[in-house]
């Protein structure tokens, strides 16, 4: 657990003026049970990205590609918001400042009531057509085989409205966070290694803009040298101490 001395410093920039920036990755989710990508227990330790989550896979093998989606929806719906979510979404209550951008496609932060959180990586509860520009809610039930489902419009393949590995993040909420992140006075990052860009990159717009840099994360990570306070522990523990009013 982080010591006092952190846990203060942190708690006296967060309640402080000036715009705050968060930046979150599966760490955050880990205690409502959703799974992280790269921890012991991690996704990426069963499973390949190039085999699930790439545009190369679902050209090859679009039915196993929705299968493991199906399957991620599946866990994750079972899922609540932990502390960590809640103490996120009363911050950006209590304060008109506050950006959240977020590399998970959960869906947890705006479900505790984070608005408009900038989702990087998608969302895995939403569908886009491989051929046109549909998109649509994915339904909180399991669409049932045979997949991919259709367009409705185009009859072209749906795929999950998340980015996969090779591919763009959505430019609107890329800028959006990369403004943030440059005009924030304090960037907190929570649960993420920190090792995905462009996401990851944040942390160091923000640096270098001027910002006092937080690391939520019970692991070291290559964004913790550069982050002026570094709180060891759980997010949800972590979060409610130093995000209390
Ligand atoms: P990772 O699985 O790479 O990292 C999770 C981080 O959360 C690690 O640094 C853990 O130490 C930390 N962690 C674990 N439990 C925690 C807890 N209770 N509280 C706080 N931190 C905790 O997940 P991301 O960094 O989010 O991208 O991964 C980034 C991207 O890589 C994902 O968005 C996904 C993946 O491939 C795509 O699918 C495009």
């Amino acid at each position: 657990m982080s010591d006092p001395g952190s846990l203060a410093g942190a708690r006296s920039l967060l309640a402080g003026p000036g715009p705050v920036c968060v930046l979150t990755g599966a760490g955050v989710s880990a205690e409502s049970g959703v799974p992280t990508f790269r921890g012991p227990e991690g996704l990426w330790r069963s499973y390949r990205p190039e085999e699930l989550a790439t545009p190369a896979a679902f050209a090859r093998a679009p039915e196993l590609v929705w299968e493991w989606y199906s399957w991620r929806r599946g866990r994750v719906a079972a899922c609540r918001p932990n502390p960590a979510h809640e103490a996120l979404a009363a911050l950006g209550r209590r304060r008109g400042d506050v950006t959240l951008a977020t590399q998970n496609v959960d869906g947890l932060h705006a479900l505790a009531g984070t608005r408009e959180p900038l989702e990087l990586h998608g969302n895995l509860f939403r569908v886009r057509c491989t051929r046109c520009r549909f998109r649509a809610e994915h339904p909180r039930e399991a669409l049932p085989p045979p997949w991919p489902p259709r367009c409705p419009e185009c009859r072209g393949a749906l795929r999950p409205d998340v980015v996969w590995f090779g591919e763009a993040l959505p430019s609107e909420e890329l800028s959006r966070g990369t403004a943030a992140a440059r005009a924030c006075r304090v960037f907190l990052v929570v649960g993420t290694s920190g090792v995905v860009h462009p996401a990851a990159g944040l942390a160091f717009e923000a640096k270098s803009g001027g910002a006092a840099v937080i690391e939520v994360n019970p692991e070291a990570t290559p964004l913790s040298e550069d982050a002026d306070l570094v709180l060891r522990g759980k997010a949800g523990e972590v979060l409610p101490q130093v995000l209390a009013p």
